[in-house]
C-alpha cells in the first residue's frame, strides 16, 4: 500500500519547532518526497531536519519578500510543483489593553497574517492544480476570544476568514483550503512571549482545569488534523475550520 503522501513535495512554515515540526515529522513519517521547512533559526530546522533525509532546512523569514522567494526557489529546486502548504508559524503576544503598542501589533499582524498572505501568493503558481492543498494552523481564539490577547485573536480571525476566501476563490483550480484551530498547545510559543518553562507549565496545570477533556495538547496531536486534511483522500473537504481544544469551546460558550 503506498502512503499518502508519496512523491508529494510539501512545505511547512514554522517547521523547526512546535507544531510545524510535529507535522514536519509526520509527513516525512507518510512517505512525502520532500518536507521544506522554513523559519529564522537555522538551528531549529536542523534539529527537525537530523536523520529524515526528506526534510528540508530552509532559513526565511515569513514577513518578508526575500522570504518567500526563498520558499519559492527551495520548490523551484524539487522539480517546480508543491503538492501541500502548510501556513503554521506564528507569534502569539500578551497584549493587555494598556500595554499595546504600535511594534507589537504589527509584528502579529506581520507574521500571523501578512506572511501567509505573501507566501499564498508567492507559491500559488508552483502549487499542484487540480489537487493541491493548503492547510493554515490558525487557532480558537479566531472564533473564541479571550482576554489580554485582542491582537493575536484578531490576527486568526483574518486567518479564519482568508482559509475560506482561499477555499471559494481556488476552489475551481481544485485547490483546497482549510484550517486547524488548536486550543492550548504544549509548545515553546509561551516561552517566546517572556514566560518561563516553570510558568508555561503553571499556566497549562491550571488551563488543564477548564478543558472538558481534562489538559493541553501535544504539538503531536494537533499533526495528524494538519495531515488529514491536507491529504487527497479528503477530495470534498475545503473551506473548514477544525477546531482541536479539547471541548474547551463548549465549556466556554
Ligand atoms: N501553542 C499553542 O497553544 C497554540 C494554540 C493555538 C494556535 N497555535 C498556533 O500554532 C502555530 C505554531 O505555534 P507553536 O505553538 O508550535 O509555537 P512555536 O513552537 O513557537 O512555533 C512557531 C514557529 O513559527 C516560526 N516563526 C515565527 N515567526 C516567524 C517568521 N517571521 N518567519 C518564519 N518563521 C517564523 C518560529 O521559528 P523562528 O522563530 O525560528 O522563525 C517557530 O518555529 C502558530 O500559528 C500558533 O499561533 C498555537
Amino acid at each position: 500500500m503506498s502512503l499518502p503522501f508519496a512523491d508529494r513535495t510539501v512545505l511547512v512554515t514554522g517547521g523547526g519547532t512546535g507544531i510545524g515540526r510535529a507535522a514536519a515529522l509526520a509527513f516525512a513519517r507518510q512517505g512525502a518526497a520532500a518536507v521544506l521547512i522554513t523559519g529564522r533559526r537555522k538551528e531549529r530546522l536542523d534539529e527537525t531536519a537530523a536523520g529524515h533525509p526528506a526534510i528540508v532546512p530552509v532559513p526565511a523569514d515569513v514577513t518578508t519578500q526575500e522570504g518567500s522567494e526563498a520558499a519559492a526557489a527551495a520548490v523551484r529546486a524539487r522539480g517546480g510543483r508543491l503538492d501541500v502548504l502548510v501556513h503554521n508559524a506564528g507569534i502569539f503576544r500578551f497584549t493587555p489593553l494598556g500595554d499595546l503598542d504600535a511594534g507589537t501589533a504589527r509584528e502579529v499582524l506581520e507574521t500571523n497574517v501578512v506572511g501567509p498572505l505573501l507566501l499564498t501568493g508567492r507559491l500559488l503558481p508552483l502549487l499542484r492544480s487540480p489537487g493541491g492543498s493548503i492547510v493554515v494552523v490558525s487557532s480558537r481564539g479566531g472564533h473564541n476570544p479571550g482576554p489580554n490577547s485582542s491582537v493575536y485573536s484578531a490576527s486568526k480571525a483574518a486567518v479564519h476568514s482568508f482559509t475560506r476566501s482561499w477555499a471559494a476563490e481556488l476552489s475551481d483550480r481544485g485547490i483546497r483550503v482549510n484550517a486547524v484551530a488548536p486550543g492550548f498547545v504544549r509548545t515553546e510559543a509561551y516561552e517566546a512571549n517572556g514566560l518561563s518553562r516553570e510558568e508555561a507549565e503553571g499556566l497549562f496545570a491550571g488551563v488543564a482545569g477548564t478543558v472538558p477533556l481534562g489538559r493541553v495538547a501535544e504539538p503531536e496531536e494537533i499533526a495528524p488534523w494538519i495531515t488529514m486534511l491536507a491529504s487527497a483522500e479528503h477530495a470534498l473537504v475545503t473551506g473548514q475550520i477544525v477546531t482541536v481544544d479539547g471541548g474547551l469551546d463548549i465549556a466556554t460558550t
